[in-house]
């Protein structure tokens, strides 16, 4: 029987990518404002911000590729059962081969009516749609005629996804965390529900605050630290 392995990736998984992070220097909240452009106050405020923002998240995703990161994460599904849980609205790990991703704060290529909603978890999966990296505009509609806007979990929004991805973890015999600042809940309590026997791995280049001993820091870059836990497993 596989073990199965929960990889929780953030921004930093993608940063040899060339995608920016959000809270390094010169990230994305450096040059504009998370309220603005990422929040369900700001889509009601100004939806034509908000609409550009993921534009251009998705004309600079147009250009990216996986890194070898990306690659080894999803090289591991050879010897494991692997859930990619990921607060990336990038495509890469799917690009990079990864089977089962979990996208907790949605995707960049997709989008919904913006009155999309029912009973159970938000929204209805079957009323979003794909549209790859071409832009969408004030007046852009969804076939029900309502506005659409970004399948992503605003700021201000529940996470739809976040039962499923604590059931993920807890079941994991080992926990990798590669690239996120843990500082934006419920995502980064994540890994708080690894079980007590499960190894909890972080790769970050950057000092991590961690309260919880068990964690093992590899503190270097993504593709290089993934060399050093693939050789650790
Ligand atoms: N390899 C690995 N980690 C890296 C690299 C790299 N090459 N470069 C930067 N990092 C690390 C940084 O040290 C930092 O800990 O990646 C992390 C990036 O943190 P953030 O920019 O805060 O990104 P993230 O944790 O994914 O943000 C979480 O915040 O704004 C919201 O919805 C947005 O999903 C995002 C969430």
């Amino acid at each position: 029987m596989k073990k199965r392995i929960a990889v929780l990736t953030g921004a930093g998984v993608s940063a040899e990518s060339g995608l920016g992070t959000y809270r390094d220097n010169g990230g994305l909240w450096d040059n504009y404002d998370p309220m603005e452009v990422a929040s369900i106050e700001g889509w009601y405020r100004n939806r034509s911000k908000v609409l550009e923002f993921y534009n251009m998240q998705r004309e600079h995703l147009r250009s990216a590729k996986p890194n070898d990161a990306h690659r080894a994460i999803a090289g591991l599904e050879k010897d494991y059962i692997v859930d990619v849980i990921t607060q990336n609205v990038d495509n890469l790990h799917e690009r990079a081969g990864s089977t089962h991703v979990v996208h907790l704060h949605g995707e960049a290529t997709k989008v919904r009516p913006e009155n999309c909603y029912n009973d159970e978890d938000g929204f209805s999966e079957k009323q979003v749609f794909d549209v790859g990296y071409d832009a969408v505009h004030l007046g852009d509609k969804a076939p029900n005629g309502v506005q659409l806007r970004p399948h992503i979990v605003f700021f201000g929004e529940a996470v739809p996804k976040m039962e499923q991805a604590i059931e993920l973890v807890s079941k994991a015999d080992i926990v990798l965390i590669v690239g996120t600042s843990l500082q934006v809940y419920p995502a980064a309590g994540l890994y708080r529900y690894a079980s007590p026997e499960a190894p909890i791995y972080i790769i970050d280049p950057a000092d991590v605050p961690l309260w919880d001993k068990r964690i093992h820091h590899i503190r270097k870059v993504a593709t290089e630290g993934m060399k050093d836990f693939v050789q650790m497993l």
